[in-house]
């Protein structure tokens, strides 16, 4: 038996393989049919934010190129593509006029899935705020969220009806804390407040988001996206375990717990609340509504250690040493164990709906050598994670699908394109793309699941 065999026959005949993209990181076409700026298209133009000064301008041309695309994603053999849709393409000015245009690319792109029968999981909000809206304070305004709500409900009104899933967000830890906190992501803000008045904003339009998916259409399957870390505490000491347990409160539990419980952490609101904005009646109950489904996102563990300093805020920890040395080629530590850990954490601590993996992947920048990219590294980090999510389905998780970042190399936020994680590879000047060899084996591999699209929820 070969190795795929092996792996294939320990995963259920139902198990979803899928592809996944984001609108910003593929389209290109960045002021074609009414589409405005997004933050990232400011942010990248600004000189030493993004890696190179690349920018999204044109990116893998994929708004032009959509048929092809489609026909690429069908001939790997996959059951789901995960995609996001542009909130710049459909209401151009974050409020005001709906552009009907971009609309038109999203119906075209669902109806062309489904005509290749594969299911359609959409993210309303990867990343790419409208620009005018910063005027207003971006994410760190309230107005932000039920701007979020109105163009939730005239996307879900226009496709509702032929999505397979939904999710509100990618990654709240990102567009909170990396981008208003850190400075990584756009708008590169790094202010605590700004990032604590973000997170709530956010959580805010998650719940508003559910309310107007479930009012639109109320059998669509509708969740979130999140990249939580599986957290190591760097030694046995008490100090570094409770660094541990103070980061899963401020990078897991800060997004869990409101989402899942209708609660902060307690200790995370005793550190950081008084400079969090106003919590609202009936808040708390809008971000706390039942989900059909979840996403994790995962790449690669956080180890940390008790930041002893003075002046050290909350969540007051530092790196602490890798497990491993080995690394992709964008510096992640390589360590699958940890997606089941974090998998059996997330679920002791709340109640959680059935789960998809909706992106893991693995940076290799090697290129094509006579007709061929032998990535084989990205191939046994793929089969690695795998392996990993059998063990989880063994132990009785819900586990319902893996979504491979990425369908395609493409702009890799800050870092622009020198990074990639396509499993198929794109020439930026040709725009010509060749698949794998992660790519071939993983489509090999989905063909063995002919029955790997039953509908999230259903
Ligand atoms: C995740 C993002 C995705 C991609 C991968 C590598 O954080 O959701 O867009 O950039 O990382």
């Amino acid at each position: 038996m070969t190795e795929m065999n092996t792996l294939a026959d320990r995963l259920p005949g139902d198990f979803l393989f899928g592809v996944a993209t984001a609108a910003f990181q593929i389209e290109g076409a960045s002021k074609a049919d009414g589409r405005k700026p997004s933050i990232w298209d400011a942010f990248s133009n600004m000189p030493g934010r993004v890696y190179g000064r690349h920018n999204g301008d044109v990116a893998c041309d994929h708004y032009n190129r959509l048929d092809a695309d489609l026909d690429l994603i069908a001939s790997l053999g996959v059951g789901g593509y995960r995609f996001s849709i542009a909130w710049p393409r459909i209401v151009p000015e974050g409020t005001g006029p709906v552009n009907e245009k971009g609309l038109d690319f999203y119906d075209r792109l669902v109806d062309g899935l489904k005509r290749r029968n594969i299911k359609a999981f959409a993210t309303l909000y990867h990343w790419d705020l409208p620009l005018a809206l910063m005027g207003d304070g971006g994410w760190t305004a309230r107005a932000t969220a039920y701007a979020y709500q109105r163009y939730t409900r005239t996307v879900i009104d226009r496709l509702g009806d032929r999505l397979d899933a939904v999710a509100t967000f990618n990654e709240p830890w990102c567009s909170v804390w990396l981008s208003h906190l850190m400075g990584v992501h756009a708008p590169g803000e790094r202010s605590m407040d700004a990032a604590l008045h973000a997170l709530h904003t956010t959580l805010l339009a998650h719940g508003l988001g559910i309310s107007a998916i479930r009012a639109s259409r109320p059998g669509l399957a509708a969740g979130i996206v999140f990249n939580p870390m599986q957290i190591y505490a760097g030694s046995d000491t008490e100090a570094d375990r409770a660094a541990a347990e103070r980061a899963f409160d401020f990078h897991n539990g800060a997004f869990f717990g409101p989402i899942f419980n209708g609660a902060y952490p307690e200790r995370f609101l005793s550190a950081l609340g008084h400079r969090m904005p106003a919590i609202e009646p009936g808040d708390m109950e809008t971000i706390r509504q039942p989900l059909d489904w979840w996403g994790v996102n995962y790449y690669t563990p956080m180890h940390v250690a008790a930041d002893t300093s003075e002046t050290a805020e909350f969540p007051a920890t530092v790196d602490a040493p890798r497990f491993v040395e080995e690394e992709t080629d964008i510096g992640w530590e390589i360590h699958a164990p940890a997606l089941g850990d974090l998998i059996r954490k997330l679920n002791a601590t709340y109640a959680l709906p059935e789960c998809y993996i909706t992106e893991n992947g693995a940076c290799y920048n090697m290129g094509v050598e006579n007709g061929v990219v032998d990535d084989q590294p990205r191939l046994d980090y793929i089969a690695a994670h795998l392996s990993v999510t059998a063990d989880l389905i063994a132990e009785g998780y819900p586990m319902r699908g893996y979504f491979a970042w990425s369908l395609m190399d493409n702009f890799e936020w800050a870092e622009g394109y020198r990074m990639r994680f396509g499993i198929v590879h794109v020439d930026y000047e040709t725009q010509v793309r060749t698949i794998k060899k992660s790519g071939l084996w993983y489509s090999e591999l989905a063909r063995l699941f002919p029955k790997g699209n039953h509908a999230a929820g259903a």
